[in-house]
């Protein structure tokens, strides 16, 4: 059985966004089928880890693009989630603790959809708003200086 399954709610019509969060999936179900086959599971974490850094970047880099401060909500949640990742990464191999691998893998399956739908989507919503193009990083309308706001709903700044 796959970790997380590919839904049609996950997909926030745009191209390189949407591919990043299906590669996201698959190596997220690659390395739960490594858990599951008792195989070692740390290559397909390294991957794991690897992509979602540069995902994160990428999305970052997108709201610099548009005006956000890099200090803003959206931010702040990819920091947290590198850090537990790269935290249950120095267990497994600095203390040959493989449990906050497993737990990770529940935690990231139920993280990312509602991540997904709430903040990239938000994010996705500036972007159009703003008139920024990923392709060629330009910004039509550039942002009011000082914006933080991660422009989610469910985020009070
Ligand atoms: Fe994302
Ligand atoms: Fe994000």
């Amino acid at each position: 059985m796959s970790t997380l399954a590919w839904t049609e709610s996950l997909v926030l019509n745009q191209p390189k966004l949407d591919d990043t969060h299906q590669e996201f999936v698959e190596l997220l179900n690659a390395f739960g089928a490594a858990l599951d086959a008792g195989a070692d599971a740390l290559p397909a974490y390294h991957e794991l880890l690897a992509h979602t850094e540069a995902h994160f970047a990428m999305e970052e880099d997108w709201m610099a693009r548009c005006g956000f401060e890099p200090q803003n909500c959206h931010a702040s949640q990819h920091a947290m989630v590198l850090r537990v990742m790269r935290e249950a990464l120095r267990y497994a191999t600095e203390l040959n603790d493989r449990e906050p691998l497993s737990i990770l893998r529940t935690e990231l399956a139920q993280w990312f959809p509602q991540h997904a739908e709430m903040m990239d989507a938000a994010l996705v919503f500036t972007m159009e708003q703003r008139g920024f193009d990923p392709v060629t990083g330009e910004c039509r309308e550039a942002a009011e200086a000082g914006s933080t706001s991660c422009g989610s709903s469910s985020c009070g700044h």
